[in-house]
């Protein structure tokens, strides 16, 4: 053979190792099942009902009157949707209609209740229908939490401390007396208790300073008996901010917990968010990249909270996040209307993943909101009623509460790439189960290329994964009302071959599986 040759040949063993090294390099989900981490509070999958176009009235609440089946006024439908979601705690009445709600227009008779203005929300009557009292039942219908936000904004220490003792007295205070009159003998448990809402914004426009002194005086009245003491929530800051969790950390009586909130829009850009359906490959990245950047809002906000408190005492409540796109054409644009699809389940699917890397401080997250405002579980139109693909995002992700986390890394993870914009093709979590399974939960954001793991629990080869898959044709797949949904999970399943558990995860997928070892 001339040397030529031989130089040739060896060019090309070169050139097909380099090709075959590309392939060797595996992408491989290793997870680390001997090293439990922290429990996955489930109020991370938490949800918000605010007093909002048709967030409340018409969606949930249709009043006892109604054609539309209900019980005691909550349609049954919703209820019964929730229900299985196992939803562990609402939030209500916002958002920023909370620091405009006082709490003793929505008690006694409804037909004597007062006509107020949403000011928040399009200025439109709000007859306060729903109260305390409704409220306190649908949680109890639902099965889940309550979290009561107060008003700080146009309320005062003084309308706080009442409607606390109104909803928690047990003895015969003219309060207790009154919820008893109302229709209701024992006290209503409260487990989450807000002093205001984005006092930066809406609720009044504060600085952390001003806030942080307010937060003190109400939290010094907010008096509970010790069975029925809520967690304290003081209302935090918003996007790469710390300076709210600085202030609120540092050495503040009552606060149990910090609230922060950061939306994605598409853009990045409130005059023009981006279009909730028909976008571009280009919105569909940015808008899980945007979710991912998440991370780094919780990595920065958890370094303050770990110098100020090391003991981990103060939770960091992510109480409001969701997609915001631009209003529906048609629609009033203060109704927050908007299409749900498939890049919502996968921002949602994406963002549990990046709450459980940080389950030893996101105690709480609560999706904005839970019907037919922003970020939806549930749509409905009159007495028709879609479970959106958020809404199937959730229930993948059931498994999760109350899980104990564990330790995962994905070991040469594609790059998804649009134009200039890049992030890690794949995301995953793990954790052990309430029933003892090992989950795993993956998303798979690339468009269009679906990617293929390779699973190890430490360094052996599980034997099979079970479970379920989201996806659709289409980035905007969508349920829509009057027509088969077109984003429902299906079941998955996997075996080892050859000593190798490989998993082919479809583009713009979400997937949740039990790991057999
Ligand atoms: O969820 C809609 C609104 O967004 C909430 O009322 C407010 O807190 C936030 O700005």
């Amino acid at each position: 053979m001339s040397s030529t040759i031989k130089k040739r040949l060896a060019a090309t063993a070169v050139c097909v190792a380099w090709a075959f090294g590309a392939q060797a390099a595996e992408t491989q989900l290793i997870v680390d099942a001997d090293q439990p981490g922290p429990v996955i509070d489930r109020h991370v999958y938490g949800q918000f009902a605010e007093h909002l176009g048709s967030g409340i009235y018409g969606g949930m609440w249709v009043g006892p009157d109604s054609k539309i089946p209900n019980v005691r006024g909550w349609r049954k439908d919703v209820v019964a949707a929730l229900k299985a979601l196992k939803v562990p705690v609402v939030r209500w009445p916002g958002g920023c209609f909370a620091d405009e709600y006082h709490w003793r227009d929505g008690i006694g008779p409804r037909d004597q209740r007062p006509v107020k203005l949403n000011t928040s929300w399009g200025g439109v009557p709000e007859n306060n229908a729903v109260g305390t009292h409704e409220f306190f039942d649908l949680v109890e219908q639902i099965g889940s939490e309550a979290y009561v936000n107060g008003n700080l904004g146009t309320g005062s220490a003084r309308e706080m401390a009442e409607w606390m003792e109104y909803m928690t007295a047990e003895g015969n205070s003219s309060l207790a007396q009154l919820r008893r009159k109302n229709g209701r003998d024992r006290p209503f448990r409260v487990n989450y208790f807000a002093i205001g809402n984005e006092a930066w914004g809406c609720g009044g426009q504060m600085r952390p300073e001003y806030y942080t002194d307010q937060f003190r005086q109400v939290a010094a009245f907010l008096k509970a008996p010790s069975n029925n003491r809520p967690v304290i929530i003081a209302s935090g800051g918003t996007g790469l901010q710390t300076n709210w969790t600085e202030m609120l950390s540092n050495g503040v009586p009552g606060v149990d917990s910090i609230s922060h909130h950061e939306y994605t829009l598409p853009t990045g850009d409130w005059e023009r968010k981006g279009s909730a359906v028909g976008f571009p490959e280009s919105e569909w990245i940015a808008t899980l990249a945007h979710t991912l950047s998440i991370d780094e809002i919780i990595k920065r906000n958890s370094a303050v909270l770990d110098r100020n408190d090391p003991k981990k005492k103060i939770g960091f409540y992510f109480d409001e996040w969701g997609s915001w796109y631009d209003a529906e054409p048609g629609s009033n644009p203060s109704f927050l209307v908007q299409r749900n699809t498939l890049r919502d389940a996968l921002l949602a699917a994406l963002l549990f993943n990046v709450f459980l890397a940080h389950a030893d401080r996101v105690k709480m997250s609560n999706v904005a909101q839970m019907v037919n405002v922003l970020q939806a579980m549930i749509q409905t139109r009159g007495d028709q009623l879609v479970l959106t693909p958020t809404y199937y995002a959730f229930a993948l992700y059931t498994p999760f509460q109350d899980a104990t986390s564990l330790p995962s890394r994905i070991e040469n993870n594609p790059v998804y790439k649009v134009g200039s914009v890049e992030m890690p093709g794949l995301s995953a979590t793990a954790a052990r189960g309430k029933d003892g399974k090992l989950y795993i939960g993956l998303v798979n954001a690339n468009a269009t290329q679906a990617a293929e793991l390779t699973v190890r629990v430490g360094t052996a080869t599980p034997a099979a994964v079970h479970g379920r898959l989201l996806t659709a044709l289409a980035m905007d797949a969508q349920n829509e009302f009057g027509k088969p949904a077109q984003v429902v999970p299906r079941a998955f399943e996997a075996r080892a071959a050859d000593g190798k558990l490989l998993l082919k995860i479809p583009p713009k997928s979400i997937l949740v599986v039990a790991v057999e070892t």
